[in-house]
């Protein structure tokens, strides 16, 4: 909105909008239409105030239950903290629950690999967050279970890859449409998110490097990616299960910037205060290294990533602000947060799935 002198002197601003269409509003105008703007803020803001101090009804006098699958992994443990305050009644699944690190909400086990038995974990369950490695054959059964158990919505965490048309990231792209297929066809109302690179890749691929000998071996220095916070993917999370904002969308998230891998390597540097050199590495040495942490599917699929990632900036989605109302967490901010997993004596990831 700029500002600009108009007929008889009036003061007129300009505004731009679609198709490039531009409108000339008077000053009063604008004045009402901030006045409005603000009141609606207002209200958005009591509203979410409200909705997050309330329990969420799905019949009257019946408060909703979430189930979270994954509740031990790093965005299914941030979900369930984030549903804390939703007025839904939470319960987290996964093979090994830890009960003690939620009081406050119900901890059942489970395998995915064996839909059966889910069956307690399912029970009076409206709407679930679904955490998959299933096996194709595994989803009917899946969906069946759930379908018994009277779920409605289930919000799958896809991945980007199921975009994307290079052959490196076939076998990532349809293990995880399966999945999403699998929802949809089963009848659910689905949210998928499809998260690019995870900010926590860092821990897992370099902190034993970064704590043991403060360097980092890379293939592909040069590659970019847009890495993402757990945090803002579990807070959009929170959006897709407790609100109908964003039934049936796929919703492709990622950090707010485009970095190389050198760069993410300089930003934990200044966050642990500590010089890290990067050592480029060849091919088959690379594959030695990260195929220690990586199952082989996995090291095919990022190797090949990471050297296409050299030829062009990593994708760049406003996903996480338009639907969270706040900016996606920056690199430094997330490497700040983290930076105990990059220094000695803290217990960082060993293995991955990527
Ligand atoms: N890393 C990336 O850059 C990236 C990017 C986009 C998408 N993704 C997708 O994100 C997902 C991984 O999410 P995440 O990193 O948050 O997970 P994570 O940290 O690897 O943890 C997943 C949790 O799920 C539980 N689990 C594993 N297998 C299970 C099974 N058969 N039944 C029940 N629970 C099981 C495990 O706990 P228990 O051992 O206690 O069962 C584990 O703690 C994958 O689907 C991946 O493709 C990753």
């Amino acid at each position: 909105m700029k500002p600009r002198g108009g007929p008889g002197g009036a003061a007129l601003v300009e505004y731009g909008i679609q198709d490039h269409q531009q409108v000339q509003i008077n000053r009063r105008e604008i004045h009402q239409m901030n006045i409005a703007h603000q009141q609606s803020l207002l209200v958005c803001m009591l509203c979410r105030f409200y909705s997050r101090n309330r329990p969420v009804f799905r019949r009257k006098g019946v408060v909703m239950r979430v189930l979270v699958t994954g509740a031990r992994g790093g965005v299914g443990g941030c979900i369930v903290d984030r549903l804390r305050d939703t007025g839904v009644a939470v319960r987290a699944t996964c093979r090994h629950p830890a009960a003690q690190r939620w009081p406050w909400a119900e901890t059942v086990a489970g395998d995915l690999d064996h839909p059966h038995t889910l069956r307690p974990a399912l029970d009076g369950v409206d709407a679930v967050f679904l955490y998959s490695f299933a096996q194709p054959e595994t989803l009917p059964g899946l969906a069946a279970e759930m379908r018994a158990a009277g779920v409605r919505k289930v919000v799958v965490l896809s991945t980007i890859d199921t975009t994307r048309n290079e052959p490196f990231v076939e076998y990532n792209k349809q293990r995880h449409l399966a999945v999403e297929n699998a929802m949809h066809d089963g009848g659910f109302t689905t949210v998928c998110l499809r998260p690019g690179a995870f900010a926590r890749n860092a821990i897992r691929f370099w902190a034993n490097q970064i704590r043991s000998e403060e360097r980092v071996r890379l293939p592909f220095p040069q590659s970019q990616q847009a890495p993402i916070a757990d945090e803002d993917i579990a807070t959009v999370a929170v959006h897709a299960l407790t609100s109908q904002q964003l039934d049936g969308q796929k919703i492709v998230l990622t950090g707010p910037h485009s970095l190389t891998m050198r760069e993410q390597v300089e930003i934990i540097s200044q966050a642990i205060g500590k010089t890290i050199d990067v050592i480029e590495i060849p091919d088959t040495e690379a594959r030695v290294l990260y195929g220690r942490i990586l199952p082989p599917e996995y090291l095919e699929l990022l190797m090949g990533q990471w050297a296409f990632e050299v030829t062009e900036p990593a994708v760049v989605t406003d996903a996480v602000e338009r639907i969270t109302g706040r900016p996606a967490t920056t690199y430094v901010e997330w490497a700040t947060s983290h930076s105990d997993a990059f220094t000695e004596n803290s217990p960082a990831t060993a293995r991955t799935d990527t």
